[in-house]
């Protein structure tokens, strides 16, 4: 297999809240390469500083220390997919309206726009929806609006925080299928954060397991296992097990 190039590479980011009665150390020398078109997973538990980290690597929030190298430069605002722990959407504009929203920011032309915004609406499979406004869908409908909307900024880069945390189980496990046949048909560079360990493993290519606050990077794992994965399969549990053992409280 060719050797992948480094798509974004962290060295040692650190992020130290200074507030007026207290400091508070989130990350501590966050070191990791994330490769092209690979699905990367960063498994930490609650309040580790997951969310902190990809806003970083989206360059919304400042790191105190340490760097971020993007192969192909920083992309420019607005040309980094991220899809948010909590859907963010434009609650009065329709699915089009939000799908098409970063296109129309950068001044592409309605014809134009709207096609490419039709594409990420049928690979989420939400035809047929394009009228309708958030209130009008269901939990996982909406997340489908916020991953069309990530693909649809065209950035080869896609971060996503814990897109599927508010969802029931049942559509949980059909939008993690979801998201890789997506990806397997559009490849991309995925940072996917979540704090579940057969999510996680489910997912990824590789997994980075963060340690509780101060977070660092506590172990790598590589998910060899063939796709479609199973839950119930043995090597799946092993690995299961063995990244529980390793995992700090409160995941
Ligand atoms: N602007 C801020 N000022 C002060 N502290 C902050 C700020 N933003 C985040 N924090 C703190 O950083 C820590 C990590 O927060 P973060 O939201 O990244 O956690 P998380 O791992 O995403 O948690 P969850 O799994 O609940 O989403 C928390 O203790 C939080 O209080
Ligand atoms: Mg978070």
């Amino acid at each position: 297999m060719a050797v992948l190039k480094n798509k974004i590479s962290l060295k040692n980011v650190s992020k130290t809240y200074y507030l007026k009665d207290r400091t508070v150390e989130v990350l501590k020398d966050i070191t990791l390469d994330v490769k092209e078109n690979e699905f990367l997973v960063l498994l930490g538990p609650g309040q580790c500083g997951k969310t902190v980290l990809l806003n970083i690597i989206a360059d919304l929030e400042k790191a105190t220390s340490g760097e971020i190298i993007f192969a192909d430069g920083r992309p420019k605002m607005g040309d980094l997919g991220m899809v948010f722990q909590k859907y963010a959407l434009f609650p009065w504009k329709t699915v089009m309206g939000n799908v098409e929203m970063n296109q129309k920011l950068k001044g592409v032309d309605k014809a134009t726009r709207q096609a490419k915004a039709q594409e990420y609406i049928n690979l989420v499979g939400l035809q047929g929806f394009e009228k309708a406004i958030p209130k009008q869908l269901s939990g996982g409908m909406k997340q489908r609006v916020g991953i069309a909307r990530a693909y649809a900024s065209e950035s080869d880069i896609m971060l996503m925080d814990e897109p599927f945390g508010a969802l029931d189980a049942q559509t949980r496990y059909s939008m993690e299928d979801e998201i890789i046949k997506i990806w397997e048909k559009n490849k991309r560079t995925i940072v996917f954060v979540t704090n579940n360990v057969e999510e996680a493993l489910y997912l990824g290519d590789r997994i980075m397991l963060l340690a509780s606050r101060p977070s660092y990077v506590k172990k790598e794992y590589i998910v060899d296992l063939p796709r479609p994965r199973s839950y119930t399969d043995k090597a799946f549990l092993e690995m299961r097990n063995e990244i529980v053992a390793n995992t700090d409280l409160d995941i």
